[in-house]
């Protein structure tokens, strides 16, 4: 244990953490380069407790030839954490005020960037369904990681976080039984297939990959505070050029942006406390 202890105050160095994602990205296509440093550092370190290693770069030649290892690092380094209705007050927000701009356009696409496991992906399919909207709709849910994205679709949980879930619904306005959406089972509850008929699941990094067009809505919560400034530039412009004029963008609401007013002044802000964005026409 005091080992354990040691190794989790370890430093790890700038060149080490360039070596190991130098590694991944060669060899799996992964590019974590633009990631912001300190919570990289930080996943570096818990792993290095897990694999029971004094340096970071013990772990380059394992994940080079094994690849059970390099995804658990991958996975560590993409974070799914998520719920369903996070952030309660934000979805309260989406269904008294999104829900009706939304109701506005004749077809609904919406992306959802960085969608872990598909809690927000469902619980946006269940704010449409509440709207009104769910038949003009089509929720294009996109992740970096190939295994969240085939959890997100099968669209079952453990069912041990089920309460909280259901107290973040009923605290976003949600008036309904939230069971009635879901299929119990013993220890696991699924979402029912009415709910996943417009939702699709689509590999797509943010890094690297292109826009998607004309969208209405996109969401991108709890994704870029991983990001270093530069890549959540990037990942802003995308967002940008994927909206149609007139389009809304909503971030995490804890999420900082750098300068995200002057480097992108197509969009204007519509409610701060919910980092709520719209694409205006002008330039
Ligand atoms: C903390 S989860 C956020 C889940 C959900 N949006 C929420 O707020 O509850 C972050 C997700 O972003 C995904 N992600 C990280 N880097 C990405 C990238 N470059 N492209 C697409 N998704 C990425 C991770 O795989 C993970 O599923």
């Amino acid at each position: 244990m005091t080992a354990l202890i040691k190794w989790k105050n370890h430093r790890i160095e700038d060149v080490e953490v360039n070596l190991l994602l130098q590694a991944l990205n060669e060899r799996y296509g992964y590019d974590f380069t633009g990631y912001a440093r300190a919570s990289l550092k930080r996943r570096l370190r818990e792993l290095m407790v897990y694999f029971e290693l004094e340096h970071l770069t013990q772990l380059i030649p394992t994940l080079l030839y094994n690849e059970a290892v390099a995804q658990t690092v991958i996975n560590s380094i993409s974070v799914p954490t998520s719920e369903f209705f996070r952030d309660p007050f934000v979805w309260a927000y989406l269904r008294e005020n999104v829900m009706p701009l939304l109701a506005s356009f004749p077809r609904i696409n919406i992306w959802q960037a960085g969608c872990g496991f598909g809690q927000e992906a469902y619980s946006l399919s269940i704010l449409l369904h509440e709207a009104g909207l769910e038949n003009r709709s089509h929720i294009f849910c996109t992740d970096i990681n190939p295994e969240f994205l085939n959890e997100a679709k099968k669209g079952c949980w453990a069912a041990r976080n089920f309460k909280l879930w259901q107290e973040n619904y009923q605290k976003s306005g949600g008036t309904g039984d939230f069971s009635d959406y879901f299929i119990e089972q013993k220890n696991t509850v699924a979402i029912r297939a009415n709910y996943k008929q417009h939702v699709e699941f689509i590999q797509h990094n943010l890094v690297n990959d292109d826009v998607f067009k004309e969208v209405q809505f996109v969401l991108c919560r709890n994704v870029l505070l991983y990001f270093g400034e530069e890549l959540q530039n990037h990942v802003i412009g995308l967002f940008t050029r994927s909206l149609e004029r007139g389009g809304y963008l909503l971030l995490g609401s804890g999420e900082n942006i750098f300068d995200l007013q002057e480097l992108h002044p197509r969009l204007e802000s519509l409610e701060y406390s919910v980092q709520l964005y719209r694409k205006t026409s002008h330039v």
